[in-house]
């Protein structure tokens, strides 16, 4: 994803040497199993709240942020954000966050039409590709019986303000 992240950050402005280094940090971690992700943020005391905790498939963003400061002595706080959060997003998400979150959700090789749609979004407008691709991801967790992570709800709640404003 780092490329469609480094891509979007060029297209809106952003610095893509920021997008392209929180997509690398994302892309090294993203194929480790969830039992050398547990090591990992054990060893760095990288805590996780409960509902992360329950869903392994959440691990490889705090784990990847932990391990970018920790043991690369990334300090870019918000490259570090943007890849702890990119698989829920948060509220007040900024530029980076955004690029972040949406080149997860809709990287190349996703083939689902939710991430065809979200790429079409993004290259225009990343506030909306952000709304459309959280509420495609809620939606399909709704769909399966997931329970959302709170702060996918959290941020959800911030951009259904932003959509009835706009
Ligand atoms: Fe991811």
């Amino acid at each position: 994803m780092a490329s469609l992240a480094a891509a979007l950050a060029r297209r809106h402005g952003v610095d893509p040497r920021r997008a392209a280094l929180a997509g690398w940090l994302h892309d090294w971690l993203k194929p480790w199993p969830a039992a050398r992700l547990r090591r990992l943020l054990s060893r760095y005391h990288e805590p996780l709240d409960a509902p992360t905790r329950r869903l392994p498939v959440l691990w490889h963003g705090p784990a990847a942020a932990a391990w970018a400061r920790n043991a690369l002595g990334v300090r870019d706080r918000g490259v570090l954000d943007a890849v702890r959060w990119h698989t829920t997003g948060r509220p007040g998400m900024t530029a980076l966050d955004r690029i972040v979150f949406i080149a997860d959700s809709a990287a190349a090789d996703r083939t689902f039409p939710e991430a065809r749609v979200t790429r079409r979004l993004a290259a225009r407008d990343l506030g909306l590709a952000t709304r459309y691709a959280l509420a495609s991801k809620l939606a399909w967790l709704w769909s399966r019986g997931t329970r959302p992570h709170p702060e996918a709800l959290a941020a959800w709640s911030r951009e259904a303000v932003r959509t009835t404003r706009a």
